[in-house]
């Protein structure tokens, strides 16, 4: 038989509607989604305040991106407002793995150099920039440049070391630029201490190496904060958004850098993206960031996540911040065994992770919370 759609694993579900904090399954079978698409949906699945802006666009169904347009500009201000400082500027992109191929391409022309250092094993993308940074699919898809990528070892009992290290090699070495999530969610969700991006930040500053916080899970409110950076007391240089900049109603990203270290990029055709920023996945992006502050949903994450926190901690040991939730378990089955009582979670090898809407109710939290504690063994 044809397989007109390719695959590379079956199906996890077959969905066919979604709303608030649940997905719609076949034959209209709810499941609580404490996944939203690996941080996604922070402003839940089928948001009316939207959903309405997406109905009542009409303005262009395109704009080129050498054209000039008002609501770019608008969407560019509410990103750099939401920034430690009003000195940066933003890079119009179509998703996550775009915005840190720019990312590391603003690096690039800033700094000429060609070394970077990331975490081994996590994620970033799936451009081959991306995977190489990390080694993913090296047997598939490399050899990659081995000597211009360092990875580190991200482990929670050994951060002293992983320091040193990660100082040391941008000290020793010709480092373009550092890439990390601000919290881990791609290995697991591991919280870094404050002392590990300071010292890095420190090290990054005196040798001229370009600071990436890749926020295309933490970012609008997931941690309790509107971007993971914040947890740390630190300025990066690039910070790069995705996913939950729409909340899922449109395919947008952005890399957002330093103005200084972005006038390196000003050449003709140093970045183009066709789609970058469509005007309806501008509206989108628009109506969900004004959502997020209206309806407070940073702080309704930092709450939420301690409640759910306190929960887990009954029976597990649950790491994060606000409602970017990671823990261990014995049952490398946790996932689908979750799936089957009707809770979707997310799963990276010994580790379950909890990314809910972030206006979930706490009955819902309760009810997360007895599945899961059903199944962690
Ligand atoms: C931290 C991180 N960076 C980048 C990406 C790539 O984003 P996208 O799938 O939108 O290309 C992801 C996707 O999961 C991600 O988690």
């Amino acid at each position: 038989m044809a397989e007109y759609l390719f695959r590379d694993s079956p199906a996890l579900l077959e969905v066919t509607g979604a709303k608030s904090s649940c997905v719609i399954g076949k034959n209209g079978k709810k499941y609580l989604d404490f996944n939203t698409g690996w941080g996604i949906g922070n402003s839940g699945w089928s948001n009316a305040s939207i959903k309405l802006a997406i109905k009542s666009f009409n303005g262009p169904a395109y704009v080129a991106p050498y054209y000039y347009y008002a609501r770019w500009e608008e969407l560019a201000k509410k990103l750099v407002l939401l920034m430690p400082n009003r000195n940066y500027s933003c890079f119009r992109a179509t998703g996550g793995t775009e915005a840190v191929e720019i990312a590391l391409k603003i690096s690039k022309a800033f700094n000429k150099r060609e070394k970077f250092v990331a975490f081994d094993n996590a994620y970033h993308g799936q451009s081959l920039a991306c995977m190489a940074l990390v080694g993913l699919h090296k047997d598939k898809f490399g050899p990659y440049a081995e000597n211009s990528c360092i990875r580190l070892q991200a482990s929670s009992s050994e951060w002293e070391q992983t320091t040193l290290q990660t100082v040391e090699a941008i000290e020793k070495s010709d480092v373009c630029a550092f890439i990390s999530e601000p919290i881990i969610c791609n290995l697991g969700v591991i919280v870094p201490p404050i002392s590990f991006f300071k010292e890095v930040k420190k090290a990054c500053e005196k040798t001229g190496t370009v600071f990436i916080m890749d926020e295309v899970i933490t970012g609008f409110g997931r941690t309790g904060k509107w971007f993971g950076f914040e947890h740390f007391g630190i300025e990066p240089d690039i910070i790069t958004i995705a996913k939950a900049f729409s909340s899922g109603y449109s395919a947008i990203g952005a890399a957002i850098a330093k103005a200084k270290i972005a006038e390196a990029m000003r050449f003709d055709f140093s970045n183009y993206s066709s789609f970058g920023w469509h005007p309806l996945s501008v509206e989108t992006a628009i109506a969900n960031i004004d959502y997020v502050k209206k309806n407070c949903l940073v702080k309704k994450s930092e709450k939420s996540g301690e409640f759910l926190t306190e929960e887990l901690a009954k029976f597990c040991k649950p790491e994060g911040k606000g409602l970017c939730i990671g823990f261990e378990s014995k049952n490398p089955g946790i996932k689908k065994n979750c799936l089957k009582d009707g809770l979707i979670i997310a799963q990276f090898e010994n580790r379950a992770m909890l990314f809910p809407p972030l206006e979930i109710e706490k009955n819902e939290m309760n009810k997360a919370v007895k599945i899961i504690k059903k199944n962690i063994c």
